[in-house]
Parts: C-alpha cells; structure tokens; sequence
C-alpha cells in the first residue's frame, strides 16, 4: 500500500468552506482503480492547514488518477477565491511497510 500525502495551507479565512467542501466531496475517487480510501484533517493547532492522506494500493493507481480525468472533476468544487500560502502545497509518496 502506499498513502499520497498532500498538504496545503489556506491563505485567507476560508477553511470553513474548504472543510464543508471536502465533506460534500464528489466521491469521483471511491470508484478509481487502486483506491482504498482517504482521511482529510488538520493539525488541532492550526485549522488553516489541510493535511489529505489518500491511500491506494500502488503507486501506479495513484499516478493514473492524478494525471486523469476524474482528478480534475473531483476540484470543480473548490470554493472560489480560495488564496493558498504560496509555497506551502507538497505531495509525497509514502511506501506503507508495516502496520
Ligand atoms: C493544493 C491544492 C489542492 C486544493 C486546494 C484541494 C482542494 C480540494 C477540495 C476543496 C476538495 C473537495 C471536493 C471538491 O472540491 O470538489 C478536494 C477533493 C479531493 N482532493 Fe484535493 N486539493 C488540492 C490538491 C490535491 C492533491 C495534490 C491531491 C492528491 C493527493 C488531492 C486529492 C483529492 C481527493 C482524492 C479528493 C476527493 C475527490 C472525490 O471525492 O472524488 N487534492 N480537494
């Protein structure tokens, strides 16, 4: 398994809406290859971070679904005027080796 780590930071007061966003999200990606699930949070200090793990069951998956379709479907809903902390969006790519 491996678990894609992204992370942003919200710029302006609109983590709220980012927040219902993601919990009215499009569940485009519960039906794409390899996928095994998500957890979306942000750390209990800081509520304008977004930490968004989705776990899939290889790298490969991951990369189809990123580069496709359903990756840019699955944004149409990102509230508009969202302003992002410039430099603050990374994406890792994490090798699950024990549980
Ligand atoms: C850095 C800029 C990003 C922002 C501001 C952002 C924001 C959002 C928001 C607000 C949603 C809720 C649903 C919607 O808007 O329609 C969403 C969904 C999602 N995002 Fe992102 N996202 C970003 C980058 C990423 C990256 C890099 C990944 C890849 C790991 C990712 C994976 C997902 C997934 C899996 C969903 C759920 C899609 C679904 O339900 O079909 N996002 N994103």
């Amino acid at each position: 398994m491996i678990v894609a780590l992204s992370r942003f930071k919200i710029a302006n007061d609109m983590a709220e809406e980012v927040r219902v966003a993601f919990q009215n999200r499009p569940h485009l990606v519960d039906g794409a290859a390899g996928f095994l699930g998500m957890e979306v949070m942000s750390p209990t200090d800081s509520k304008s971070e977004i930490w968004l793990f989705t776990r899939w069951s290889d790298e490969q998956s991951y990369r189809a679904w990123h580069r496709g379709h359903d990756y840019h479907e699955s944004h149409k809903g990102i509230p508009k005027g969202l302003k992002l902390v410039q430099g603050s969006t990374t994406i890792g790519i994490f090798e699950v080796f024990a549980n």
